[in-house]
């Protein structure tokens, strides 16, 4: 259980990064409080002003006082409507800077961050993380201004009814802690239920979006009514508990409406037992009733603004995580960028595992030489996506190094490795453009003629000219309109027409029928001469043509030669592709 000092030092850390957070946008609240305090000036006078007009005005039967009075109202209402209108233009302007400031700096954070921690996250979850940008801009641009003009607000008027009657102000100082106590037991309560309707929430997101994205299976396995009770037992426990956060409301509304009414109440009789005795005068008595009830209202305002900044702590506490966590995978300091790959890719005694004691590698040692058509074969699950995955320093090893000719890719700026290396897997995952778009995804200059021959190496020009709007069809989400086969074919040419140094694939072509796939390798052969290829597969006529093939075998040793050696040299790859042979 976590001790009082461990608590207060964790909501002082909390305080510090939400003030440190603001700090930006420092200029844009003060201004808005500026405004926002001007415009309310006209409320402020308002009482001051009723005591002028019946003690000095109506009581007296003082015309020209009363002109006099009614100028000054005329104008302090006309400049409180201005400074209104002024606020409510810059407060939307300064709302959607902020909006874009933090959306820019979310979206920012979270492509920065390593494949690991992306995957460790829900997308749906981190989907409504950045619907929460909305909430918190206003937080920022709505909510700190106005708490900070209702405070100013108080203390002037604390101010002014202490000039007026400081017995009635001293009632009323004595009175107001009651709303905080208040506040501070609701925090408590609150807290946790804000917590859990935020988790909530970010559930229900993720469910609707895996279910909706894999629609497919869901048809298909006839799990709709699965799906359907999934969601709606969510929504319940949703529901469930917003009526908890619910009734702490309706708690908050009534004990606020009635500690601001008996607050009134108490002071409305002292101020008539003091008028019956002589000691104030009605104007007086009348200013600091309106007054007092202004300060009411503005107590209640704060309390309630007290709610929601409980509620949207969390909200802002889930944003933080996001945009504090630090990037795993950065250019480390010094990097250099990758020259042309000429020599050989050396992995020497790497260790890694995607989770704490499950080794996939635990010393890997073998290189892959440049120039060269390389197959890599072996058992599933053996790394072989994982020994790509490390090559792309997608992740890092835990132990050992992987060198590109000699530069060990941690050395090597991200950009420049990532531009030397394309990798086509099993899964296409192709976005939702035109075939155009995503052969071409991320490449400013890519003429006809370089579009046109990937197409034909993909063999894919006959089918493409056939579609209504030949490379520019779209193919809707996650490519529906095409085959799996097709499908795998974007993604290759997707890699081949960045002509990289080395292009992987990672069973790039495991959905394409044997001829068309052999017709595919031919032309890249063609194409690709003189530069490395890694494939990846567990179809031997896939491989078998490859200058060197490694060979993950069963005892997690490598094996490499050609196909005949292998054959000839080792039982367990004659054994491993025996179906095939
Ligand atoms: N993102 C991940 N998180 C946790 N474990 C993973 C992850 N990716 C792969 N693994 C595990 O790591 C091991 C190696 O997986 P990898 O995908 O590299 O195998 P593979 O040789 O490519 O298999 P296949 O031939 O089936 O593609 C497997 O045990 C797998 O379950
Ligand atoms: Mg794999």
């Amino acid at each position: 259980m976590p001790t009082r000092s461990a608590f207060s030092s964790g909501v002082f850390l909390k305080l510090r990064r939400r003030i440190r957070f603001f700090s930006p946008y420092k200029n844009s609240i003060f201004v808005l409080f500026v405004l926002g305090f001007l415009s309310s000036l006209f409320f402020l006078a308002g009482p001051y002003l009723s005591r002028l007009y019946i003690d000095t005005s109506f009581l007296k039967r003082d015309l020209p006082q009363f002109i006099r009075l009614s100028i000054v109202g005329i104008v302090l209402f006309l400049f409180s409507t201005l400074s209104g209108t002024a606020e409510d233009i810059i407060k939307n302007r300064t709302l959607i800077k902020i909006k874009l400031g933090l959306a820019h700096t979310f979206i920012r954070k979270l492509y920065a961050h390593d494949l690991a921690y992306l995957q460790s996250k829900s997308v749906g979850e981190t989907i409504y993380r950045i619907s929460n940008v909305e909430t918190v801009a206003r937080f920022i641009g709505e909510e700190i201004p106005r708490v900070l003009v209702d405070s100013c607000r108080l203390c002037i008027i604390l101010g002014i009814t202490l000039f007026m009657d400081f017995r009635l102000t001293i009632a009323l100082v004595f009175l107001s802690p009651l709303f905080l106590i208040r506040g501070l037991y609701l925090r408590k309560k609150t807290q946790p239920i804000f917590s859990e309707i935020w988790k909530s929430n970010a559930r229900l997101t993720k469910r609707l979006q895996e279910s909706l994205s894999k629609m497919q299976i869901i048809k298909a396995l006839r799990l709709e009514l699965f799906q359907r009770h999934a969601y709606i037992r969510l929504l319940i426990e949703n529901i469930r508990l917003t009526i908890k956060g619910f009734r702490w409301f309706i708690i908050n509304s009534l004990s606020t409406t009635f500690l601001a009414k008996a607050v009134y109440g108490l002071i409305s009789l002292f101020g008539g037992w003091f008028i019956i005795k002589g000691e104030l005068t009605l104007g007086r008595y009348t200013a600091v009733m309106l007054y007092v009830a202004q300060a009411g209202t503005l107590l209640s305002s704060l309390s309630h603004r007290f709610e929601y900044f409980v509620q949207q702590g969390v909200t802002l506490d889930k944003f933080f995580e996001v945009i504090d966590s630090r990037p795993r995978i950065v250019d480390a300091p010094g990097a250099v960028r990758l020259g042309p790959f000429k020599k050989e890719i050396v992995s020497c005694d790497v260790a890694f595992g995607y989770e704490p004691g499950k080794q996939v590698f635990s010393r890997l040692s073998v290189s892959f030489p440049a120039g060269k058509w390389v197959g890599i074969v072996g058992p599933s699950g053996c790394g072989k996506t994982t020994l790509v995955n490390l090559i792309l320093r997608l992740y890092e090893p835990q132990a050992g190094t992987i060198t590109i000719d000699g530069l060990e890719v941690r050395q090597a700026k991200l950009d420049s490795l990532r531009e030397r290396i394309a990798a086509a897997c099993q899964e296409p995952l192709l976005f939702d453009f035109s075939i155009r778009e995503n052969i071409c995804l991320g490449l400013m200059h890519v003429s006809e003629g370089e579009l046109e021959e990937v197409i034909s190496i993909i063999q894919a020009g006959e089918f493409i000219r056939q579609l209504p709007d030949g490379p520019d069809t779209a193919i809707g989400e996650n490519a529906h309109c095409l085959s799996q086969g097709y499908k795998q074919r974007l993604a290759l040419a997707r890699a081949v027409i960045r002509k990289p140094d080395i292009l992987i694939l990672d069973e790039a072509t495991s959905s394409i029928d044997s001829a068309t796939e052999t017709k595919i390798l031919q032309a890249l052969k063609t194409k690709r001469s003189g530069q490395t290829t890694i494939v990846i597969s567990h179809r031997l006529s896939t491989i078998k043509n490859a200058d060197a093939i490694y060979f993950f075998n069963p005892r997690g040793e490598i094996e490499t030669g050609p196909h005949e050696g292998l054959l000839a040299k080792s039982p367990d790859y004659k054994g491993f592709f025996q179906d095939q042979l």
